[in-house]
């Protein structure tokens, strides 16, 4: 192989403190089927055979990030900001040295378990070449409505999407699109994953269908929801 052929990488964000969860600890190490969460989001890119290595982020004095993390293939990076973004942003920035611009980083959250070898293949796959880059997401199949100060409407679901994650993007481009994110009038918590960072440059990024499986534990009562698809199969992947 090329040694310039661009590899690819998994980034966890893992800073967060799961607020809406109302847990008495940050929600990535709450146990799901008996793992930590964020334990089964590593385990998924650790069992990829196309993922040259996984990297998690997580706050400086995070206690306990480190009876979480296998002793191989992954690397702790103590860099969390205080949103989403400012980890990405910092955890790539960590990286400098080590990635190539043109090297793909499939940022994924913790809080997404459901995520399977079958998946991110799957988005690796589809995305191919992409020039801007892929990210999984489900078609929205429900009627959406959109209530503000009390007045009710209907919102089309004609081209609806749901992001999920892993959301990929060339290393270099990835950066310049947070960065410039950051420097924007926008309030950078309206950045709430990579590509609409991405599609904020004027870029369009490719949706690869992903899977229910690969929910986001946000609320109590998902965690249950999350144990039911765990214990099943994996999917029939389209
Ligand atoms: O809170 P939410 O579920 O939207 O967070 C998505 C992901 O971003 C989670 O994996 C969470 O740990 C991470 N995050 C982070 N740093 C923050 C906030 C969230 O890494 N300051």
């Amino acid at each position: 192989m090329n040694s310039q052929a661009p590899r690819y990488f998994a980034l966890i964000p893992a800073a967060g403190v799961g607020a809406r969860m109302a847990a008495s600890g940050p929600k990535q190490y709450l146990k799901i089927g008996g793992k930590p969460m964020l334990r089964h989001a590593i385990d998924a890119f650790l069992f990829s055979d196309l993922i040259a290595h996984t990297y998690v982020v997580v706050s400086a004095d995070d206690p306990f990030i480190d009876s979480v993390v296998p002793s191989h293939g992954v690397t702790v990076l103590r860099c969390g900001g205080a949103t989403r973004m400012e980890s990405v942003r910092n955890g790539l920035a960590a990286l400098g040295g080590t990635l190539r611009d043109n090297d793909w980083v499939l940022v994924h959250d913790a809080a997404r378990p459901g995520i399977d070898d079958a998946l991110i293949e799957k988005l690796i796959t589809s995305t191919g070449e992409h020039p801007v880059g892929g990210l999984l997401a489900l078609p929205v199949v429900d009627t959406v409505k959109r209530s503000i100060a009390g007045e009710v409407g209907t919102v089309s679901r004609e081209g609806m999407w749901l992001a999920q994650t892993p959301q990929m993007f060339r290393y270099r481009l990835l950066r310049d699109a947070l960065a410039a994110a950051s420097d924007s009038a926008r309030d950078p918590r309206q950045v709430t994953d990579d590509a609409s960072a991405v599609e904020a440059l004027g870029l369009s990024p490719k949706l690869v269908e992903g899977h229910p499986r690969n929910m986001k534990v946000t609320m109590p009562g998902d965690v249950r929801l999350a144990e039911m698809y765990l214990a099943t199969a994996q999917p029939e992947l389209l």
